[in-house]
């Protein structure tokens, strides 16, 4: 919801109405990382990044982190032009204005953070902090030992080089038809683990997240979420590399 930034200043306890809007006035404010001088501005504490000299207000709205067990054929987004089932379709009862950290494509299964913490959201999906991502990948045929370590080397996209990865096989099913690989990468690159594999000869065929950095969940169910425990959020601080001021 839209208040005037004043009273979400005032409510936040940051400061009375009137001296929330000198220090609007002084140009202290910032709104995701614009300074904020025009009086009547309204911004939504549960969406925006809103700071008084650069230090974040504790919203008004409370901070939720959501993990989510997204089915096959839902959009990683909150709203889609073409009508498709979102993500957001799949939070009943949420009334937070979460977004999804990062993506997963339509036809992708597994984990996905959503949240209103912008600033966690923002590390998180930032190259620098190379946050580990799990995926199993099924896929055509069995890679030999060759494609697996070019798989954990790098294989270029887009004329750069993939990071090393993490990358086993897991089991191969159907007479070798197929096999299941389970890869760790530290890229978020558009669609990096199905374009790997195809670069080796072994198109993915079923995709699943199991793991982000040190969140996993193996009991829950696709299309379930629930949100993420104190210990949880406090390890996917630690390993986005913020540090939390003990107050
Ligand atoms: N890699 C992909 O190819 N797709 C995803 O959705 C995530 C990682």
């Amino acid at each position: 919801m839209e208040l005037r930034l004043q009273k979400i200043l005032s409510q936040a306890g940051v400061a009375s109405r009137r001296a929330a809007e000198k220090l609007i006035a002084e140009g202290r404010v910032t709104v995701n990382g614009t300074t904020v001088r025009e009086m009547g501005t309204k911004a939504d504490p549960a969406a925006n990044d809103i700071r008084v000299d650069g230090r974040r207000i504790k919203s008004a709205a409370p901070l939720r982190y959501i993990l989510l067990n997204k089915p096959a054929g839902y959009v990683t987004t909150r709203s889609d032009p073409r009508r498709r089932p979102t993500v957001i379709d799949l939070l009943r009862g949420v009334r937070e204005y979460v977004y999804p950290v990062g993506r997963l494509d339509c036809d992708t299964a597994g984990l996905l953070l959503l949240t209103n913490d912008g600033e966690l959201a923002a590390r998180l999906t930032h190259p620098r902090h190379g946050v580990e991502r799990t995926y199993e990948a099924r896929v055509a045929g069995v890679p030999d030992a060759e494609a697996i370590e070019r798989l954990r080397t790098g294989i270029p996209l887009d004329g750069r080089r993939t990071l090393p990865a993490e990358v086993t096989l897991l089991h191969r099913g159907r007479g070798d038809r197929e096999a299941l690989l389970v890869m760790t990468i530290r890229e978020g690159r558009n669609r990096q683990v199905r374009r790997m594999c195809e670069a080796v000869g072994r198109p993915v065929r079923a995709l699943i997240r199991t793991r982000i950095g040190p969140i996993s969940d193996r009991r829950l169910k696709p299309g379930m979420w629930r949100d993420l425990t104190t210990a949880e959020i406090r390890s996917l601080y630690r390993a986005a590399g913020i540090v939390v001021a003990k107050r």
